[in-house]
C-alpha cells in the first residue's frame, strides 16, 4: 500500500494561508490535482503563486465558507475541472479570538458558526453524490483540542469545533456503505498566520509552556497527517480523531 495522491482531486477550504496552504503543497507534491478555496481574491493570488513556486498548480477558487452558494459552485467547479473530488478537507476558519461570552454577540456567532460547520455541511453535501457513484471518498473535517479539553474565553470556537466533531461521527456512519471516510484531523497549536494575529505573547507562553514538546506544530506536520488520512492506507478508518498536537490534547490550555 502507498501513501502515494496520484490520480486524486482534492478540495480545500480557506487554502489559501497557513495549514490548508500547507496541506495543498504536501498533497500537490503527493501527486493530488489540488483545489482550493478562499472568500479573498488577493489571498488566492498570494497562494497560487506560492504553490507555483514549489511546483503545484492549483485550481483557486473565490468562495466564501459562509455562503452556501459558493460552496456549492465550489465543488461543481473542483469537479468540472478534476473530473471528480475524491476528497474534501473542511479548513476554512476564524478563531475570533479570545472572548468571554459577554462580548459575543448573533452577528459574530452566526458568522463564525457558517464559517466553521456551515460552510463544511454544505461541502460535504455537495461532494458525496459524486463519491457514493464512485463508491469512494474522503472527508477530513479540522478540529481542535478546544472540542474536548474547552479552552477560557473560547467557548464559541470550542463550539463549533465540537459541532464538526459530531458531524465526524454521524457522516462517518451515514457514509460508510458507500466507501466514503470521515474524520477529523486535530491540529495543535500550530504556527500559522492564525495564531500569530489571534494570540497575545503573554497566553502564547503560556500555550508553549504547558504543551508537552514545549514547541509549536509545524504546518506540515499536519500536512503529512491529513495526507496520510487521504491516502488508501486508511481505508478501515472512519469516525476518528488523528491529531498531531505536540500533547496539547492531554492537557487542555
Ligand atoms: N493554527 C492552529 O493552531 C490551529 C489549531 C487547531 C485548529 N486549527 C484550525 O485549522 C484551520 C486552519 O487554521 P490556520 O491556523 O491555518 O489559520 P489561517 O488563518 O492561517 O488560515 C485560515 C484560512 O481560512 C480562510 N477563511 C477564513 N474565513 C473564511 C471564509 N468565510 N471563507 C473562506 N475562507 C475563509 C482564511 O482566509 C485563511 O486562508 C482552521 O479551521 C482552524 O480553526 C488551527
Amino acid at each position: 500500500m502507498s501513501n502515494s495522491l496520484d490520480g486524486y482531486a482534492v478540495l480545500i477550504t480557506g487554502g489559501s494561508s497557513g495549514l490548508g496552504l500547507s496541506h495543498a503543497r504536501v498533497m500537490g507534491d503527493r501527486g493530488a490535482r489540488v483545489a482550493i478555496t478562499d472568500f479573498k481574491q488577493e489571498n488566492l493570488d498570494r497562494a497560487r503563486a506560492e504553490l507555483q513556486q514549489s511546483g503545484v498548480e492549483a485550481l483557486c477558487l473565490l468562495a466564501d465558507n459562509r455562503i452556501v452558494a459558493d460552496i456549492q459552485n465550489a465543488v461543481a467547479a473542483a469537479e468540472a475541472e478534476f473530473g471528480k473530488l475524491d476528497v474534501v478537507v473542511n479548513n476554512a476558519g476564524i478563531t475570533g479570538m479570545m472572548k468571554p461570552i459577554e462580548d459575543i454577540d448573533e452577528t459574530f456567532f452566526d458568522s463564525l458558526f457558517d464559517t466553521h460547520v456551515k460552510g463544511a455541511f454544505f461541502a460535504v453535501q455537495a461532494a458525496v453524490p459524486g463519491m457514493k457513484k464512485r463508491k469512494f471518498g474522503r472527508i477530513i473535517n479540522t478540529g481542535s483540542p478546544f472540542a474536548m479539553t474547552g479552552a477560557p474565553a473560547m467557548s464559541h470556537y470550542s463550539g463549533a469545533k465540537g459541532a464538526l466533531a459530531a458531524l465526524t461521527r454521524a457522516w462517518a456512519r451515514e457514509f460508510a456503505p458507500f466507501g466514503i471516510t470521515v474524520n477529523t484531523v486535530v491540529p495543535g497549536f500550530a504556527d500559522t498566520p492564525m495564531t500569530r494575529s489571534d494570540v497575545t505573547p503573554e497566553i502564547f507562553k503560556q500555550i508553549i509552556e504547558g504543551m508537552p514538546l514545549k514547541r509549536q506544530v509545524l504546518p506540515e506536520e499536519v500536512s503529512y497527517a491529513v495526507a496520510w488520512i487521504a491516502s488508501r492506507e486508511t481505508d478501515a478508518m472512519t469516525g476518528q480523531n488523528i491529531s498531531p498536537n505536540g500533547g496539547q490534547a492531554i492537557v487542555g490550555m
